[in-house]
């Protein structure tokens, strides 16, 4: 088969910007975690201590983070249309792996979590879906100064079914995407061969299965009624 080297710098920018969004989402997992209060001040002190670095550090990531998203989305939709248009998988090593339903499905699962980052931040990077529990609206005491009330605006969210419904629908999204995703980077990289593809495919799985645990943990623990504001 021959491979055209824009189709494969495509394909290396895809997984090497899905996998800087994996790291991501395992670091936001560990901060969000702080609202199980291993942290002192838990989430409220997290969100502080974030808040409080220099702003060029704040803008500069979160464009970053936009142009990761930007590239990821725009080379996926690329590379949809030419593989739905005949073209062979445009991996830099032939695999014999089976097409799973996460596989076949990249496209809309990565529309779906696209759809829910729009969502996720209108509610609490920009506070606008729920306004009178909006954390910079609700200051609490915390190490002598008055700071916004996180925890409260996150558990005022999960108390409501609805929301805990889409956040576990999108993170049983964000499994499928990246049990399929993390094991696709290895093989785009040329980094797996017929006898580790299994190896990784498994390792893949349980990091996405690892991330997917993390993240349902804090709304149904909130909806149970075990975590409170
Ligand atoms: C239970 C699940 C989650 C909770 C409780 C949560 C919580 C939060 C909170 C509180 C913020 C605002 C941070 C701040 O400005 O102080 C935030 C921002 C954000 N979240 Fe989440 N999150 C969850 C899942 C996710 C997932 C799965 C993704 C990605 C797929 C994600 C992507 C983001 C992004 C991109 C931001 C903006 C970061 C920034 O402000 O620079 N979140 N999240």
């Amino acid at each position: 088969m021959q491979l055209t080297s824009s189709s494969i710098g495509r394909k290396i920018l895809m997984a090497i910007t899905g996998q800087a969004m994996v790291l991501f989402v395992v670091v936001h997992l560990l901060g969000n975690s702080s609202i199980f209060g291993w942290l002192n001040g838990g989430i409220n002190a997290y969100a502080e201590h974030l808040h409080s670095l220099p702003l060029p550090i704040i803008i500069g990531v979160r464009l970053i983070l936009l142009a990761i998203v930007c590239v990821h989305i725009w080379f996926g939709i690329q590379l949809t249309i030419e593989n739905r248009g005949g073209r062979p998988q445009q991996y830099a090593v032939k695999s014999t792996q089976k097409a799973t339903f996460a596989s076949e499905n990249m496209i809309w699962t990565g529309s779906l979590l696209a759809i829910f980052i729009v969502y996720h931040l209108l509610q609490f990077t920009f506070q606008v879906i729920n306004p009178e529990t909006a954390a910079l609206k609700n200051l609490v005491p915390l190490h002598s100064e008055m700071v916004p009330n996180v925890q409260g605006m996150v558990v005022a969210a999960f108390k409501n079914f609805f929301v805990s419904f889409i956040y576990v629908g999108a993170m049983v999204t964000l499994f499928l995407h990246l049990s399929h995703g993390i094991q696709s980077f290895f093989q785009t990289m040329g980094w797996s061969n017929d006898k580790s593809q299994p190896l990784i495919i498994r390792l893949g799985t349980l990091v996405a299965l690892g991330l997917f645990l993390g993240y349902v943990t804090i709304p149904l623990t909130i909806f149970a009624g075990i975590l409170k504001g």
